[in-house]
């Protein structure tokens, strides 16, 4: 089901499940973006200028922030922008309400664009992915995405029925092949491909044009 988000400009999925979520969550980086962090920082350079996109809360473009140039953190939701705005960060750090093509249609081009955690929840991955790296003059964007499709669990069955009956946005049950499948239909090369959590099968790629 396609929900409009709180944002009114942009159909994404479940924008009032996410309005939802945006509410909870601290600012503390847990053990997987601590690791992140650590990746990202070996990819950037202080006069670096990255764009987060679906950056939720922003924990990781605030911790980002001190490293490199400029972070720009989007999301199409706009309670996710009000609590990372909230939480607020470093100057030169800016939260924005925006959705890809929004971020597309107004040009710039970064660094590297940083895609954690969202891959999953997008119609089209590797069409999204493709769009995500004409954002960056090299094409080097670094994904995180969570797995579920590598093994049977009940969590992943709950997400799918949650997904099924709309109370959450739909959750691709991606496997490790299928990120490597959506990178590689996406027309970007992998440089790093490596898994940062084994239980929840969450992987790390950094991809190249
Ligand atoms: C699980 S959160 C991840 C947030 C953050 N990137 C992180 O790693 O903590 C997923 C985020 O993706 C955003 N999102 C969902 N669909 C999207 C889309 N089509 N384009 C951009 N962002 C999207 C949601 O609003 C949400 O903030």
């Amino acid at each position: 089901m396609i929900l409009l988000g709180k944002s009114g400009s942009s159909l994404i999925r479940g924008g009032i499940f996410w309005g939802i979520v945006s509410s909870f969550g601290g600012s503390r980086l847990d053990k997987i973006e601590r690791d992140i962090l650590t990746r990202v920082r070996k990819r950037l350079s202080a006069s670096s200028a990255v764009l987060d996109v679906g950056c939720g809360i922003g924990n990781l473009a605030r911790a980002i922030a001190p490293y490199v140039r400029k972070v720009v953190a989007v999301d199409p939701v706009e309670g996710m922008i009000e609590r990372a705005n909230m939480i607020g960060g470093l100057p030169n750090l800016e939260f924005q309400v925006k959705t890809l093509d929004m971020c597309l249609n107004n040009g710039g081009v970064y660094s590297a664009v940083l895609c954690t955690h969202v891959l999953q929840y997008v119609d089209k991955p590797d069409e999204f992915l493709r769009n995500i790296a004409k954002l960056s003059d090299d094409g080097l964007v670094m994904i995180a995405v969570a797995c579920l499709g590598e093994r049977r669990s009940l969590l992943a069955s709950i997400i799918s029925l949650m997904g099924a009956i709309g109370i959450m946005p739909r959750f691709h049950q991606l496997t490790f092949l299928d990120v490597r499948s959506i990178i590689e239909l996406s027309g970007l090369n992998i440089v790093d491909f490596d898994i940062l959590d084994k239980d929840m099968n969450i992987i790390w790629a950094v991809c190249k044009k």
